[in-house]
C-alpha cells in the first residue's frame, strides 16, 4: 500500500495535524478494543505535537484511561536525563494529563542496553499477550541518515526478525550513545505508522527515501504487513519531492 502523504504549511501545523490524528486513533482504538497502543518518537521534531497533546481541544478527546504509551527507542540514560525520550514526552504531557502511571511504559535507560532491551522486550510481550506486538499507532521520525528509531544505516538490529526489540550503539550527531529501539517486527506490525518530518534540512532525505528507488535506508524497510503509513511533512521538508499538483 502506498503511503499518505500530508503536506503541511509549517512546524505548527503539523504538530497540530499529528495532535488531531493521535486523539482520533486513541478515541477509536479505546471504542473499539477498550485501549490505545502507542509508541512514541524520540528527537526534537514531536515535542510541539507533545505538548498539545496536553492542552484544548486535543487533551480533553484523548481517553487518557485507555492510553498506554510507549517508545520506539530511547537512549540508556536515567528517566530525568536530558537525552531521554521518556522526559520529552514526560515534561510534555504525560506530567499533565489523567493517565494511570501503569500505563507508562518506559525504557529501563539506567538499565544496561542489553539488560534494558530484554525488560521491555518482556513489557511489550506481557501488554500484547505473546511474542508479537500490534501497536494502534507508531510515530516515528527521520534522521539526515535515512534512520529510524534508533535503526541505523548498517546495524545489525535492521536483521533482527524475532525480537521486538535490541539495544544498539548509535554513533549519530556526536559521540557513540548506547540505545534501546524497536526492531522492523514491532514496527512493521503496527495499525497505523505516522511519521513526522519538519525542516528544509531533512529535505534531501525525504526525497531520496519517498522517491529515489536506487537508495538504501533502514526506514525504507518500514513496511506495516497489515496497516497503514501516513508521512505529516511541513511544506520546508517535502521541497525537494516531484510534487503531482
Ligand atoms: C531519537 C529518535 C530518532 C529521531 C530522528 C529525527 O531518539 O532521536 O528516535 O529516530 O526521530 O533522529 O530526530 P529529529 O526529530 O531531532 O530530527
Amino acid at each position: 500500500m502506498r503511503p499518505e502523504i500530508v503536506v503541511l504549511s509549517d512546524s505548527d501545523a503539523l504538530a497540530r495535524e499529528a495532535a488531531e490524528l493521535f486523539a482520533k486513533h486513541a478515541a477509536a482504538a479505546v471504542d473499539s478494543r477498550g485501549r490505545f497502543s502507542v509508541a512514541l518518537a524520540g528527537g526534537s521534531t514531536p515535542g510541539a505535537m507533545y505538548r498539545l497533546l496536553a492542552e484544548e481541544p486535543y487533551g480533553e478527546l484523548i481517553p487518557w484511561r485507555g492510553v498506554h504509551l510507549f517508545w520506539g527507542d530511547d537512549r540508556c540514560v536515567a528517566p530525568d536525563d536530558s537525552g531521554s525520550n521518556f522526559r520529552l514526552a514526560d515534561e510534555a504531557f504525560i506530567s499533565r494529563v489523567p493517565i494511570p502511571p501503569d500505563n507508562v511504559h518506559r525504557v529501563r535507560g539506567e538499565l544496561a542496553p542489553g539488560v534494558a532491551a530484554r525488560a521491555y522486550a518482556n513489557a511489550l510481550s506481557d501488554f500484547f499477550c505473546g511474542p508479537h506486538a500490534r501497536f494502534d499507532l507508531v510515530l516515528l521520525g527521520l534522521g539526515d541518515d535515512g534512520h529510524t528509531a534508533s535503526l541505523f544505516p548498517g546495524s545489525d538490529a535492521l536483521q533482527e526478525k524475532a525480537s521486538l526489540t535490541a539495544a544498539v550503539q548509535a554513533h549519530y550527531r556526536g559521540s557513540p550513545v548506547d540505545r534501546v529501539t524497536l526492531t522492523l517486527p514491532a514496527i512493521n506490525s503496527a495499525r497505523h505508522v505516522l511519521f513526522l518530518v519538519s525542516g528544509s534540512e531533512k529535505a534531501r532525505i525525504v526525497r531520496a527515501v519517498l522517491e529515489d528507488d536506487q537508495g538504501f535506508y533502514p526506514v525504507q524497510e518500514v513496511h506495516p504487513t497489515a496497516g497503514e503509513i501516513t508521512w505529516l511533512l511541513d511544506e520546508a521538508a517535502a521541497s525537494h519531492l516531484q510534487r503531482d499538483d
